[in-house]
């Protein structure tokens, strides 16, 4: 366990507030191994190609803490839910500037996804072999040298932009193609209000630590879409952290694509 975990609050237990299992235990002991499984269950999606964001914000909606990153918001049972849906996911996906300033360290076996226009991924502590095992970049040719530079031995995957942006569309069939269809969007702001904006989440989980952060970090993500979610499960550790999963009934955009 990194040393920025291990300083972390630990809660020893979850209360399940709200589920729609009818086989949900009220309480789940985080210091008892089978809770491994008892939240694998809770978390699973209802079909293999499916797209969930996973987030932490704090009460006033800021996403990181007072060390500018969401280490300082988050807890062991938050980190413990990261790694299980992590570890139930084909890929992640992250905007690069997620990657360099969360100082991101490698999720492999889990494939990595980032999504850049510049190619700059400086500040991600993954070595040359992690990336060339698990790491995908998509990014515009022009950008190919910087990836190159700044991220060696990751897989590259060319998109054309569309008004100065890659198509999400465009990343999400690089995935598809690679095999990988159970993929957790985790941050940051701009690059989860696109998949909003565009319906291309099924799923929506977020934590709510019980602290407010700076007024001046970056908030949760915004839509103009409106989506509306639905409450799957609602679960509150003894730090008093939330933990909430939503899901849209709306089919998404890209189910088909
Ligand atoms: N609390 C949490 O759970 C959590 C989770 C993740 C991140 N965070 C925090 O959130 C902050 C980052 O959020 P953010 O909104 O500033 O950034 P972000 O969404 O992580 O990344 C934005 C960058 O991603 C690239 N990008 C995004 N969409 C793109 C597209 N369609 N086409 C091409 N490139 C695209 C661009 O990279 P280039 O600039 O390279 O072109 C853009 O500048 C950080 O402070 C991080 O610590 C918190």
């Amino acid at each position: 366990m990194s040393h920025v975990i291990e300083a972390m609050p630990d809660p020893d237990f979850l209360h399940v507030l709200v589920t729609r299992s009818a086989v949900a235990p009220d309480m789940l002991d985080l210091r008892n191994p089978a809770v491994e499984e008892q939240l694998r269950a809770l978390y699973t999606p209802p079909r293999q190609a499916w797209v969930r964001m996973n987030m932490i914000g704090s009460l006033n909606g800021r996403v990181t803490g007072s060390d500018g990153t969401s280490d300082t918001l988050s807890n062991r049972a938050d980190r413990r839910i990261l790694t299980i849906i992590r570890k139930m996911s084909d890929a992640i996906v992250v905007g690069a500037e997620t990657l360099r300033n969360e100082r991101h360290l490698s999720t492999r076996p889990t494939w990595l996804c980032v999504v850049t226009s510049s190619g700059n991924l400086a500040g991600h502590r993954i070595s040359t072999e992690d990336a060339a095992a698990s790491v995908l970049v998509c990014c515009p040719p022009a950008a190919r040298a910087e990836v190159e530079r700044t991220l060696p031995g990751a897989h590259i995957h060319h998109l054309e932009s569309q008004d100065g942006k890659l198509p999400l569309d465009g990343v999400l069939t690089a995935l598809r193609d690679r095999g990988l269809h159970q993929i957790v969007v985790e941050g940051g702001n701009r690059l989860i209000s696109q998949f909003l904006d565009q319906g291309k989440l099924d799923e929506i989980c977020l934590t709510q630590a019980p602290v407010f952060a700076p007024n001046e970090a970056t908030s949760l993500p915004g839509s103009i879409a409106g989506t509306k979610f639905e409450r799957e499960l609602l679960l509150e550790d003894s730090a008093q952290f939330l933990y909430q999963r939503l899901v849209t009934n709306s089919p998404r955009q890209s189910a088909t694509a």
